[in-house]
């Protein structure tokens, strides 16, 4: 969480601070603040968005072409101007912006009051430049050198950048757990924390390793040192991500667009990985590990939020076609409560940023139990990509609205390839029904396509809706995480009260909730569990809820109990997720505007979470 931008160069800072900060606003949004250097050190900083920033300095300096920004969702201390960053270390000479959580900072804090520091704000941030600062003067070192040495004392997560009065020509980075990229451009480089708002200066950058410290000096090379000082030789990679993805082409919100997307990025996922023709799925990334695959007696699934209900579905998949036992863990119960793990476990985790501390700390977790770890991310290089012994890309492109949309379908398809790609292996699924597999998998986008057509009517059953203080999604087997995930999607960008649950499980406790007020989305397609939904609408038709029903093209029955019906096209019943899914994130999509809530950006959550 938080956004941190820095630029150095030839040009002006402000605009370029700016124009990241709107990148990075999706991770996290409660107030923004930036600092450049022109002869003074000018610090402007407020509570709220990027835009609330950007007319509060309206009638400022923001001279200089050396500058630092940062966007904030709040860990230590409410949102606002004064916990916002940059903050200033006790002479006002040096500001720090930081992404993470100094987790000593309190007896920190107390060593350094009890030698004069006053404190302004109630931030870890604001002990860590106090620190800083105090270090160079008592050592008399460079700040860089200062920097290496208070991060010594630190415990915690952290991706920082340092600027300092004394030293218009410098910015000092480091990260460790949160993180952190470096542009190279020519005679300029850019920080930020992730590539969004560089790609349209250069395409070179370098990812910063945990405890890692970048010496960024105008018109000197890019210098690094380990927070142990070994210094190190910057590894400089190439950008593929491409500016247009960045925007929101004509859609009125991104979330919108990543949903319409999905029929192009469930392509971009499978290409080159599969072929029906051929009969071949392929996943090169996870080709040295397939064997441990193949060994395994358990599979752990690792995720978070959305990622943890693409999870769910892998444990219907992988024990459905390859046999294997799966469980599904949320990261931050799993890295808390002592798991048994054996080495011969595959653990998948699963995370569309790469960034999420709870999941990386739970593959450390395995990891050091000696277990196989295998990624599912979609930001390229993202630190639970580089943690991870293998894995497979889902190249979603960048997702930008909060609400995880195409991320989620990604995540889906890509985990179908490998459950398909282990069962063929193992031998665990007949050659005709891999086939038919890998033809209807092929066959998804198109039928995406088919339901994005019906948003109008979707939109109509929104407008019914959108009034209403709670509701429920029921699903069985395959769309129990459907009904998970629609519940979600609607409460957090609509702020209505939703709740998930096994289509059978109502009777033990939210059917006690059903009254004609209460609308209940029930997943209803065809296949094995088709007759047992059926019964359960009849359980709430008894009780005079409102039924809207996910059902497949050419249903009657359901049609006739239910008050309004979505249809979607006939497929496997083990690839519904994929297409069931997309009704209900345009349901919640439209319920959302309806309401004139921000859709793109919900209150109080952020897209990238890298705290605990
Ligand atoms: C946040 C986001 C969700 C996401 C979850 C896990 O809560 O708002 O959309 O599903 O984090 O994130 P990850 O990047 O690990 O998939």
């Amino acid at each position: 969480m938080c956004g941190i931008v820095g630029y150095i160069g030839t040009k002006q800072a402000y605009p370029i601070l700016m124009k990241g900060l709107q990148r990075l606003e999706y991770r996290g949004y409660d107030s923004a603040g930036v600092a450049m250097i022109s002869n003074e050190l000018n610090v402007y900083k407020c509570k709220g968005k990027v835009a609330d920033l950007h007319a509060f300095i309206a009638d400022k300096d923001i001279s200089g072409t050396i500058g630092i920004g940062h966007t904030r969702w709040a860990t230590h201390g409410v949102p606002n101007d004064v916990n916002a960053h940059p903050h200033y270390s006790a002479s006002k000479n040096m500001v720090m912006i930081h992404n993470g959580i100094i987790e000593n900072y309190g007896p920190l804090k107390q060593e350094l009051i009890k030698r004069g520091h006053q404190f302004l704000s109630d931030t870890d941030t604001e002990v860590l430049i106090h620190l800083i600062e105090d270090i160079q003067q008592k050592e008399n070192v460079r700040l860089g050198e200062a920097v290496r040495i208070a991060l010594n004392q630190v415990v915690g997560a952290y991706a920082i950048v340092v600027l300092s009065k004394d030293n218009p020509n410098e910015l000092i980075a480091a990260k460790k757990g949160s993180p952190m990229v470096i542009g190279i451009g020519e005679d300029e480089f850019f920080i930020a924390s992730d590539a969004t708002p560089i790609v349209e200066y250069t395409k070179n950058v370098v990812y910063l390793e945990d405890e890692e410290i970048a010496f960024i000096e105008r018109g000197k090379e890019l210098k690094l040192k380990t927070i142990k000082n070994k210094a190190k030789t910057p590894y400089i990679q190439e950008l593929e991500l491409k500016l247009e993805a960045l925007e929101k082409g004509g859609y009125d919100h991104f979330m919108l667009k990543e949903i319409y997307e999905q029929p192009r990025s469930i392509k971009d996922s499978m290409r080159g990985r599969l072929s029906s023709e051929k009969g071949i799925v392929n996943l090169g990334g996870i080709t040295e590990y397939e064997q441990k695959f193949l060994n395994a007696k358990r599979i752990i699934v690792i995720a978070c939020g959305t990622s943890w209900h693409a999870g769910l579905v892998a444990e219907y998949l992988f024990e459905d076609l390859a046999r294997i036992p799966v469980e599904v863990e949320y990261a931050s119960e799993f890295r808390y409560r002592n798991p048994i793990v054996y080495e011969d476990d595959v653990v998948i985790a699963i995370s569309q940023s790469g960034e999420t501390a709870d999941t990386l700390a739970a593959i450390e977790l395995a990891k050091s139990k000696g277990a196989t770890i295998i990624g599912i991310c979609n930001v390229v290089g993202s630190s639970i990509a580089r943690a991870t012994h293998a894995g497979s890309y889902t190249h979603a492109g960048p997702e930008i609205g909060v609400a995880s949309t195409k991320a989620f379908t990604a995540q889906v398809t890509v985990l179908t390839l490998m459950a398909l790609r282990i069962a063929f292996r193992k031998g665990s699924i007949s050659a005709s029904r891999f086939h038919e597999l890998l033809s209807e998998l092929e066959a998804i986008p198109e039928k995406i396509e088919r339901v994005l057509k019906t948003n109008d009517q979707i939109k109509f059953i929104a407008d019914i809706y959108k009034n209403s203080s709670n509701a429920l999604y029921l699903g069985r087997g395959y769309s129990f995480p459907v009904a998970l995930e629609g519940a979600l999607k609607l409460k957090e960008i609509s702020y209505i009260h939703a709740e998930g649950y096994p289509a059978a499980e109502m009777k033990h406790g939210p059917i006690a909730l059903i009254d004609e007020e209460m609308p209940v989305f029930v997943i209803a397609t065809k296949g094995t569990s088709y007759e047992k939904v059926v019964s359960n609408i009849q359980e709430v038709k008894a009780r005079k809820g409102k039924i809207i029903a996910i059902v497949t093209e050419g249903d009657t029955q359901v049609k006739e109990m239910a008050d309004y019906t979505i249809e979607i096209p006939e497929t496997d019943e083990i690839l519904v997720p994929l297409v069931s899914v997309v009704p209900l994130q345009l349901l919640s999509y439209h319920i959302a505007v309806m309401r004139g809530c921000n859709v793109d950006q919900p209150r109080n959550l952020a897209k990238s979470v890298t705290v605990e």
